[in-house]
């Protein structure tokens, strides 16, 4: 996995066929989309079930680009390894999910894995200042975690804002989860974010049968985060 800081697209498959999500993410890949987000969650950090590391491994077969594991679990080190083995390129655990994230940090790193932290709308930047030489992605939630479909948090804008200056040149990206849309898009892009997960935004109107919208909506949401860019580098 090489760095840059082009914007991304990942799909959140949590909006996907459950009864189809290999084909899903070749449908995905195939209409344009970067990299494939992954959400595993646990009924009990986040009041919702998803799935786990046999699902994942299930799918990477059907994943050419990077498969992005976002763990709402706690606690998360004992499934670190089982991500890993499944196949995830980043592995992304929440900062409230436990008391002891630098080892968490460290056993992702330790698999050869990306590592990223992600941290709910409710909590702030302090801790990630320590956390910089272990971090990869600092995913900013800009909805509770829990469910796709919900409505875009944009007091989070400011959040990314600082992130961005925090980071500085460091290789570490900046990943937005939830109510991305064309709407929301821009002001995240121009805040300093490079990685956009959508989950309803890219899958509404389509289907493996029909694909032509995800194409549609991955090039509504990078055209409009882009041409954010555009106007941010044009104001410098
Ligand atoms: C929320 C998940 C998100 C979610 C995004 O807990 O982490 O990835 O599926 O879905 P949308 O784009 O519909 O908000
Ligand atoms: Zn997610």
């Amino acid at each position: 996995m090489s760095f840059d800081r082009r914007i991304k697209i990942a799909p959140s498959i949590l909006s996907a066929d459950f009864a189809n999500f290999g084909a899903e993410c070749r449908a995905i890949e195939a209409q344009g989309c970067d990299w494939v987000h992954v959400d595993v969650m646990d009924g009990h950090f986040v009041p919702n079930l998803t799935f786990g590391p046999a699902m994942c491994a299930a799918i990477r077969p059907h994943i050419k680009g990077v498969m992005d594991v976002h763990l709402m679990i706690a606690p998360v080190d004992p499934y670190i390894e089982a991500f890993a083995a499944a196949g995830a390129d980043v592995i992304t655990a929440h900062l409230e999910a436990g008391p002891h994230i630098h080892r968490t940090l460290q056993a992702i790193r330790g698999t050869g894995r990306k590592a990223g932290l992600a941290l709910n709308p409710g909590t702030g930047l302090d801790a990630v200042g320590h956390l910089l030489d272990l971090l990869d992605l600092v995913c900013i939630m800009t909805v509770n975690p829990g469910f796709g479909g919900q409505k875009f948090i944009a007091s989070q804008v400011d959040k990314v804002r600082d992130l961005r200056a925090m980071i500085g040149d460091r290789p570490i990206h900046i990943e937005i989860d939830g109510g991305v849309t064309p709407e929301t898009a821009p002001l995240v892009a121009a805040a300093g974010a490079d990685v956009l997960v959508a989950g309803s935004a890219v899958f509404k109107g389509g289907s493996v049968d029909n694909p032509e919208p995800y194409g549609a909506n991955i090039r509504a949401i990078r055209a409009a985060a882009e041409a954010s860019l555009g106007r941010a580098f044009a104001a410098k």
